[in-house]
């Protein structure tokens, strides 16, 4: 689906459905396995840009990646090798960060570039700590923006304190660590995703955890099965719709709930709606359950300090939510938002603002008092995904209004079934 589009669906959300494989996870599970001893086979991998850029840069490499039946198997080379051309990581900042990481330890050449959006996000913080690992990079802009060249080399072991919480950064440097001569540590000031380092042990790599550090030390992954969960990131749309929609009840089966991702059932059940799990368990390293959202009176709760990793990309759509709970939402800790796939604080507080919202932004969040009645608007969706979900929930609390995005081509970075799905639970809703 491409340029805009004008949604016009009614609530209640109802019904039970899956959504596409976590998209860090399904990142993950294509580079570690071009980097493995062994082949890899993974089921529920989410097919969808982001990832294809994964696949074709570990393609350039040197890997081999196919279907078989249900599976992808990747294949790793003897050695990953210098690409003949640039890497085009399209939007995805999780490819293009992580493979700063690996490649700085592979010889050869490397450029890796993305879109519009891309090339304005920060790759200081990758390009810093990995120098201080013996790295030969730079970067556009004094070394602030992509494209990024690398030029592969040894490297050595270094302990690393990072500013922000940011798992591409944790993993790029550990990823690197593979590379390197002795052991290389990070350590977090709260604790981002930990998908590395599970997948990582998984694939036979001594990777310790003490607190907020993790270290690791050369090694190559051994490769394995992977099976990828539902992304919590994509299920959030539909559970804090569900939340907000009077008559709602929405299930997401399979879907991950790897505790550093799940910051949002946390809030969801803060915020008063009716939340719960069944079917725990464990697949392949990552917890998972079938998740169910039943509509409430929410009330505001406050939002910040060390759940906000846990929860930054659903951010934008619990802005919408909060729109609808009485009382104030108080979101603190989290400028890390400006600098994802879009600026999403100015981004969702204009947005929302405009539909009618009272928000006022911070500089690191916002406040949001409610509940108000939302007015359908038109949005720039800033080749953000998830503005345009975000929106596009904000529109079933429009009283019927239409939301206008003015082009929906992003949302197949990361859910190009997303319409679809909204579409099954809203009709579903209406009968
Ligand atoms: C991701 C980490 C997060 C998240 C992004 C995916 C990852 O960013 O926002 O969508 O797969 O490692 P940080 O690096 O800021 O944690």
């Amino acid at each position: 689906m491409k340029g805009p589009l004008a949604c016009r669906r009614k609530g209640p959300l109802r019904g039970t459905i899956s959504v596409p494989g976590d998209k860090s996870v399904s990142h993950r599970a294509l580079l570690f396995g071009a980097l493995a001893t062994g082949e890899t086979r993974v089921t529920g991998l989410l097919d969808a840009g982001d990832v294809h850029s994964t696949r074709g840069a570990v393609e350039a490499l040197g890997a081999t990646v196919r279907t078989e039946g249900a599976e992808l198997v990747v294949v790793p080379p003897e050695r990953l090798r210098e690409p003949s051309d640039v890497i085009d990581c399209g939007n995805s900042g999780t490819s293009l960060r992580l493979l700063t990481g690996v490649l700085s330890g592979v010889p050869g050449l490397s450029v890796l570039t993305g879109d519009a959006s891309l090339r304005k996000r920060p790759v200081r913080r990758v390009i810093e700590p990995l120098r201080r690992m013996g790295a030969n990079l730079s970067a556009r802009d004094g070394d602030r923006l992509p494209p990024v060249v690398v030029r592969g080399g040894p490297l050595r072991g270094t302990s690393h304190l990072l500013e922000v919480a940011s798992a591409q950064v944790k993993s790029a440097i550990l990823l690197a660590g593979l590379f390197a001569e002795g052991e290389t540590r990070v350590t977090e000031p709260e604790r981002s995703r930990d998908h590395t380092e599970r997948m990582l042990s998984g694939m036979g790599v001594p990777v310790r955890v003490d607190g907020l550090t993790v270290s690791v030390g050369p090694g190559r992954p051994r490769g394995g099965r992977v099976d990828v969960p539902g992304d919590i990131s994509s299920g959030a749309f539909f559970l804090c719709g569900a939340a907000a929609l009077p008559g709602s009840e929405v299930t997401v089966r399979g879907l991950g709930v790897n505790p550093t991702r799940a910051g949002l059932l946390d809030v969801l059940r803060a915020m008063g709606a009716g939340v719960s799990l069944a079917g725990e368990r464990e697949v392949a390293g990552e917890p998972r359950a079938d998740v169910t959202v039943r509509a409430a009176e929410l009330r505001g709760t406050e939002i910040r300090g060390p759940i906000i990793p846990r929860l930054i990309d659903e951010l934008p759509v619990v802005m919408v939510m909060a729109t609808q709970a009485r009382g104030r939402t108080v979101i603190r800790d989290a400028k890390e938002l400006r600098v994802k796939e879009s600026d999403r604080l100015a981004a969702m507080g204009e947005t929302l603002a405009r539909a009618g919202a009272r928000i006022e932004l911070l500089d690191d969040g916002c406040v949001i008092e409610g509940p108000t009645r939302l007015r359908g608007v038109e949005v720039a969706t800033r080749l953000d995904h998830r503005i345009a979900m975000s929106m596009a929930v904000a529109q079933l609390l429009a009283n019927g209004e239409e939301v206008v995005l003015d082009d929906v081509a992003c949302v197949a970075t990361s859910f190009p079934s997303f319409f679809e799905l909204l579409d099954e639970l809203s009709f579903r809703g209406a009968r």
